[in-house]
């Protein structure tokens, strides 16, 4: 993974003498104001243009000799190649805050994206000021988003087309004439959630022949190795003796064998326990319910989940916060070969609860199980979070613009939506209740894996609660979100990380006692 340099500094922005020096652009009531006073004059001169008004997410590239771009440049008040003005529309101190931190991550976008274009490897950027926001605060979020728009995945091209030569930002220099101590460590902040999710968006590129449940293990063994974690992979024989029926299942059509890759870190102090489980399906074929040819490639993304978990470990082991995190990645293919299980077998779960298996698609959920009713045994967990590319019902109720949240614990999901809006992250909550477990009784076992056509991502969700017992839970479908997800500047397409910065953003604000305090109760019951 490349990495990219930031640095904070309170230099002139005339003495910036790089490829290209960002500035931003608000509106107040008589127009448009530059965040530092040299920029004004070239403001009134563009307005005679109608091109740029300084309205949210315009913006513009100017070159010298362009009228007061080149007076500046003569005067040797500016230095810089090229100016890049960012309009920041009407600057409302009213809009929240999660709306605040979006529009920063957009203008960081937008600054990686008119890199990209420009093949500039080195820019300045001047932090705008933002009503509500902290300085400190305005330096990571730009900062994210200019690394997350920052992402390319190349690894496969080896015949490099001009526009693949360029490799990205190598460095980042951010102006502010205060706080620079604090803004550094924001922005370190802001790395580390960034890199987590650009590992997770590598790993999901990746083909199916590319990763595997091994490359789960081996990643999450080097993390370990790196960040002082510990990690434990079981492999196929140790799942079968544990009695983990599920992910055998769903295993034995392939050769690729399955693991069950754990990493765990611990504060060392006496401290909750937060459990976190992502489906790794390596590759989803359907299995002898075999999907449709179009669109099936689709489904070596059916790992991000899992990825989400496990990179999600790589910002907990750099900042260490004060909870331990235990995550757990069931790995699988799901493929039709000689062994597979077929519609009609009845297997057995971690803990002894037998399933009628009525669909071979609807595997994630087998998976998730064993690794849920495990965990949960083995860590003793205060609440658990699982994160999957579950259902294409989710897909069908929310689109690609909200992730379902479905839980046992109206505090768990409070928390989750919050940070998910922190981290323009939406998440949508949906319904649970026995009526709608009812869709999953087997007139065989105890309980089957589908629940009929209706309300599929709610029947998907009341299948796995019957493995979490009383422990605060909930459980996140990223089926539409994980790629896709809403076009944004700091969005490339294809897999988009989703998942990784809420998690990290509610590790970061974990508070102590939330589940031992009042107002845990259920919600449905
Ligand atoms: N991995 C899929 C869900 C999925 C669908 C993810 C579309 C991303 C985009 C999951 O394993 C699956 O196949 N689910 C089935 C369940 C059904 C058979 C009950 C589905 O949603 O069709
Ligand atoms: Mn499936
Ligand atoms: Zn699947």
């Amino acid at each position: 993974m490349k990495s990219s340099k930031i640095v904070v500094s309170k230099k002139k922005i005339n003495k910036y003498s790089g490829d290209l020096l960002v500035a931003f652009v608000g509106l107040d009531e008589e127009g448009a104001f530059a965040g530092d006073e040299l920029l004004q004059p070239l403001l009134e001169s563009l307005s005679q243009y109608k091109e740029f008004t300084g309205k949210a997410e315009e913006h513009i590239l100017l070159y010298p000799p362009f009228g007061p771009l080149t007076d500046l440049l003569s005067a040797g008040l500016l230095s810089c190649r090229r100016l890049l003005l960012i309009g920041r529309g009407k600057i409302q101190s009213q809009i929240d805050a999660g709306e605040r931190n979006e529009t920063l991550r957009i203008a960081g976008g937008i600054i990686a994206s008119q890199c990209k274009i420009n093949k500039i490897e080195e820019v300045g950027v001047v932090l705008p000021h933002s009503a509500g926001l902290s300085d400190v605060e305005v330096g990571e979020y730009l900062t994210e988003g200019i690394l997350l728009g920052d992402y390319r995945f190349l690894k496969y091209k080896t015949r490099k087309k001009d526009e693949d030569s360029y490799i990205g930002i190598k460095k980042v220099e951010l102006y502010s004439d205060k706080h620079n101590e604090a803004i550094r460590t924001s922005v370190v902040k802001a790395s580390h959630s960034a890199l987590a999710v650009c590992v997770a968006r590598d790993m999901a590129n990746e083909p199916g022949n590319g990763w595997t449940p091994t490359h789960f293990a081996d990643y999450a063994k080097e993390l370990a190795e790196k960040l002082d974690l510990k990690c434990t992979v079981l492999d196929k024989s140790e799942l079968a003796e544990l009695g983990m029926g599920g992910i055998v299942a769903v295993s034995q059509g392939s050769e690729t064998p399955p693991k069950l890759v754990i990493l765990e870190y611990d504060p060392g102090r006496k401290s909750e326990t937060i459990l976190l489980v992502g489906k790794g399906l390596t590759f989803d074929s359907g299995g002898i319910s075999l999907k449709p040819a179009q669109g099936m490639m689709d489904m070596k993304y059916d790992m991000c989940g899992g990825a989400a978990v496990m990179t999600v470990m790589e910002a907990v082991g750099r900042e260490k916060p004060d909870v331990r995190v235990v995550a757990i990645v069931p790995a699988s293919d799901n493929m039709a070969g000689g062994g597979a299980i077929k519609p009609g077998d009845v297997i057995t779960h971690y803990g002894g609860i037998t399933c009628e298996i009525e669909n071979t698609d609807a595997e994630g959920r087998l998976i998730l199980a064993d690794a849920l009713a495990y965990g949960i045994e083995k860590f003793q967990p205060d609440c658990v979070i699982d994160v999957a590319t579950l259902t294409g019902a989710v897909v069908v109720a929310l689109g690609h613009h909200h992730a379902g949240l479905l839980s046992n614990n109206d505090n768990l999901a409070t928390k989750i939506i919050a940070a998910g809006k922190q981290s323009g992250e939406p998440f949508w909550r949906l319904p649970m209740g026995e009526m709608y477990a009812k869709q999953i009784k087997s007139p065989i076992a105890d309980t089957k894996n589908t629940g009929g056509k209706h309300a599929g991502a709610i029947t998907a969700a009341e299948f796995l609660r019957q493995f979490v017992g009383k422990v605060p839970w909930a459980h996140l479908d990223i089926a539409g979100t994980a790629w896709e997800f809403t076009e944004k500047s700091y969005i490339p397409k294809g897999p988009s990380g989703f998942g990784v910065r809420t998690l990290i953003t509610l590790l970061r604000q974990w508070e102590k006692g939330l589940f031992t305090g009042n107002g845990s109760e259920t919600r449905d019951k």
